[in-house]
Parts: C-alpha cells; structure tokens; sequence
C-alpha cells in the first residue's frame, strides 16, 4: 500500500487572535495543508475557545480544509453548526460520544469528514468498530484543553498499534497526532504511523512559518522512506 500522505496542520490555538485573519493568510501562503480549529467548551476540557463565529471567519480567509476538533461533551448538539460555518473535518472525542457510530455516521451525511479523537489514556479499543466508517483518527499526545504542552511519549505504541489495525483492515484511514509536536519528536510520529501532523507552539511560536511548515514536511516524508 502506498504511503499515507504527509499533512501539516497548524493549530490556531497558538496564533496572535488580534490578527487572526493576517495568521490564517500566513499559514495558507506558507504552505500549510489544513487548519486545526480547537474548540473547548470549559466542561470537557478546563478553558473556552472557538465558537462557530470564529470559524466562519477562518472559512472566509482560506480555502485550506477546516480541521474541526470539537472538546466540548455535547458534541451530537453542535455538529452542525460547525458543518454550517465551514468545517471540512469534524472531530468528536470518544470519551464524550455516547453513540459514537450515530455520530460519525451523521458527520458523513452531512458531506464531512468525520474523525473520532481519543485522550492519552484511552485504547484504540474504544474506536475499532467504527474504523470503517470514518477518515480520520486523531491520537492525542497531550491532555486536551492548552496549547504549548509536553509530548506524552507513551502515545506512540498506540499510533503503531492503529497504522498496523488499519493495514489489516486494508482500511484509507489518516492519523492526526496532535499535542506537543515539534521538529524534535515529528519523526519518530511518523515513523510510528501518524501522517496528519497537527502543531500549535511549534509553528506559530517559532520564526518563519514558512520555514518551520517545509522543516517539518521535508523531516517527516524522510522519517517515511
Ligand atoms: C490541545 C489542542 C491542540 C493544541 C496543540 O488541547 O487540541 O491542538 O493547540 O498545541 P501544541 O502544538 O502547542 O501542543
Ligand atoms: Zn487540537
């Protein structure tokens, strides 16, 4: 099988949001692959972020797909206002989905890609009946709810254990890793399965974006070969 597509992903958490709008036009022209949009609604996580608002605006600046990742725990209440505003793929955390497959499947209906989120602690148990009904995989690798956190190294028998699953499956599933991401752990990410490589800190705390997003692409096809 051919190798999954390497995508980079900033998040905007990390951006200056008094110039949201000149952020968002940066990383498009600086060659970022999507835009990570974290939305924290204070109960499933311990801050407030994003609303449906905000990412009308990210969908008027861009023409990047709108990685929507939903920390909220009402998320089946949400979904489609924020298909409404613009998002391209949409994340539900398991830990807060009592009827994931009604979730995921509603996702789809609504033309999106539907992707499941899962926390440092939980097992790819959780999701391995729904891994045909969705695109994405999102691997957290840190506690979710704040930008600029450590790597949680323990996550990444859990990408090996899922790139393996979804071989065997013979499955055309992307994983999203997202957490602490940097220059420094992104090949080891790779090497263990991730393709879709989601950083905040890393890219909009650093210099050039430009630069750090074509640092990051070229190490992690090389950490694929
Ligand atoms: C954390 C968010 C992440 C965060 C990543 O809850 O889901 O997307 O913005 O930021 P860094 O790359 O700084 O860890
Ligand atoms: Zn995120």
């Amino acid at each position: 099988m051919s190798l999954p597509p390497i995508r980079i992903a900033p998040s905007i958490l990390s951006a200056d949001f008094g110039r949201l709008r000149d952020e968002i036009v940066a990383i498009t022209e600086a060659g970022a692959d999507l835009v990570h949009i974290d939305v924290m609604d204070g109960h499933f996580v311990p801050n407030l972020t994003i609303g449906p608002m905000i990412v009308e605006v990210v969908r008027r600046e861009t023409d990047l797909p709108l990685d929507v990742h939903l920390m909220i725990t009402n998320a089946d209440e949400f979904i489609d206002r924020y298909a409404e505003a613009g998002a391209d793929v949409i994340g539900v955390h398991v830990e807060a989905s009592t009827h994931l497959h009604k979730t995921v499947s509603h996702i789809r209906a609504l033309g999106k890609k539907a992707c499941v989120v899962l926390n440092p602690a939980t097992t790819i148990d959780a999701i391995r009946y729904v891994l045909g009904d969705v695109d994405q995989v999102l691997i957290m690798s840190v506690n979710p709810g704040f930008g600029g956190q450590s790597f949680i190294r323990a996550v990444l028998p859990k990408v090996r254990r899922l790139r393996a699953l979804i071989s065997e499956l013979g499955l055309n599933v992307d994983i999203e890793i997202d957490g602490g991401i940097k220059m420094d752990n992104l090949a080891e990410v790779v090497a263990a399965g991730a393709n879709v490589l989601v950083s905040g800190s890393g890219i909009f705390k650093g210099g050039d974006y430009q630069q750090t997003i074509s640092a990051m692409r070229k190490a992690a096809q090389a950490a694929q070969a």
